[in-house]
């Protein structure tokens, strides 16, 4: 088995990702996230958030509609250009992206001879109310990024930002995918975080767009991330999107080879422009202490919240003898500590241990376990990647000490539960 397999299975037996509509036999490109996927998800959301939000004073949140109105679409040139180049193999009928396939002559799965290749929109269409017509089509966003440009105006109205700054939204973006998806590498339905970061046309932007590199890097740094995996690759102008005029896309040495994590673009006034042009309201930035009136430039991060997700876990994965670990930092582990009785048939152990199980909850998130034996409960929690366990046993009765067992190195010592809260803030840092 490769560490891609290891993980699909570890996160199935485990309830972190799901196949996706399984019982109907699945759903091609398509995953559920199961009480841990979430929980490990939420998790990276708000390191998200805390970093680049909370943390930083220049930069404000917004959560816009999946369905905007379809004229955005056509005036960010989504309708015409968010295409890719599909090819269908004449024998197996199996389609795939011209542009992924390394010789473009010959189906990869069977040798036949592809068609020639068809311009396919990867926007997933819907329509709005009663009667499906041209002018009732709606569009799934393929982006979060257009709803924090319709919406410049309304942030600056309202919250009086002074540049540079940024708007950052999380939320799911939708996408016609072609192509096999690698577990949750690629997928129809997928949550992006990104943000706007809108600069003045004069200023360089080139060392801004260096920063935000930088600051990707160190998001990565934070979840756990060996940059040593990780590269970054410039497009070329051929592949560089409608509206770019740099991207880089951060990359990740995946067991399937080294792809794309994160991107990162130099948008222009590209967007603000076309929807001041097309929908009529100025989007203009008005510098009240020169008297300037202009359209701001736009760098842009964009962070897959599953491609992070999956370089968490492909960078946990840890064997050691007969155990498997995710060594999660534990500001992203599902749970931060489990505390278990060391029988559970003896009412005593269970109340003391409850107690301290209850103490903590009202601190962080916490696992209980009081099923098998305790190795089997240490064997379990290390495979969800839990960095402490605590047994109440005998002792403890007498002591009033519990064992707390580190994750990494199974190392156990004796703790005061009086100073548990304490002990464990100081080693969750
Ligand atoms: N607003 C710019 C934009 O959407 P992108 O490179 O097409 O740029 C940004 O997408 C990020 O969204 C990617 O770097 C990746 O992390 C994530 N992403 C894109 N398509 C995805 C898919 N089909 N499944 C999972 N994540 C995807």
């Amino acid at each position: 088995m490769d560490l891609l397999e290891k993980v699909v299975a570890l996160c199935k037996r485990r309830g972190f990702v799901f196949p996706g509509s399984e019982i109907y036999g699945g759903l091609a490109n398509s995953y559920d996230y199961g009480p841990l996927g979430v929980e490990l998800k939420n998790n990276v959301k708000k390191l998200w958030w805390d970093k680049f939000v909370h943390g930083r004073d220049d930069i404000l949140g917004l959560d816009g509609s999946v369905i905007l109105s379809p004229r955005v679409w056509e005036a960010s040139g989504h309708v015409a250009a968010f295409t890719d180049p599909l090819v269908e193999c004449k024998s197996c009928h199996k389609r795939f992206r011209e542009d992924f396939l390394e010789n473009a002559k010959e189906c990869p799965e069977c040798k036949g001879e592809l068609t020639l290749p068809k311009m396919f929109n990867g926007m997933f269409k819907t329509n709005i109310g009663a009667t499906e017509n041209k002018e009732s089509v709606a569009y799934l966003r393929p982006e979060t990024a257009q709803a924090i440009f319709i919406n410049f105006k309304n942030v600056l109205d309202s919250r009086h930002p002074k540049l540079p700054f940024g708007i950052a939204q999380i939320g799911k973006a939708f996408r016609n995918e072609i192509t096999a998806g690698n577990f949750i590498h690629r997928m129809l339905e997928f949550e992006q975080m990104e943000i706007e970061y809108f600069i003045s046309p004069k200023s360089d932007w080139e060392p801004i767009f260096d920063d935000w590199l930088g600051e990707m890097k160190s998001f990565l740094q934070e979840m756990g991330v060996d940059l040593s995996k990780v590269k970054v690759r410039e497009h070329a102008d051929k592949e560089r999107s409608h509206y770019s005029k740099k991207t880089v896309d951060i990359e990740y040495e995946f067991p399937f080879g080294t792809k794309e994590v994160y991107g990162l673009a130099y948008r222009t006034d590209f967007d603000l422009k076309k929807h001041s042009e097309v929908s009529g309201t100025d989007l203009v930035y008005h510098n009240v202490e020169t008297g300037d009136k202009f359209t701001p430039h736009v760098i842009e991060p964009s962070f897959g919240v599953d491609r992070s997700l999956l370089v968490c876990l492909l960078e946990a994965y840890k064997e050691d003898g007969q155990r498997v670990y995710l060594s999660f930092p534990p500001k992203i582990a599902p749970y931060k500590v489990a505390v278990f009785p060391l029988l559970a048939n003896k009412p005593e152990l269970l109340k003391g241990a409850r107690a301290i199980y209850e103490t903590l909850k009202s601190q962080m998130v916490v696992a209980w376990d009081d099923r098998g034996n305790i190795g089997k409960r240490y064997l379990s929690q290390d495979e969800i990647g839990t960095p402490f366990c605590i047994t109440f046993d005998f002792q403890s009765l007498e002591d009033r000490m519990v064992t707390v067992r580190d994750r990494n190195t199974t190392k156990q010592e004796r703790v005061a539960i009086d100073r548990l809260p304490e002990y464990l803030q100081n080693e969750l840092k």
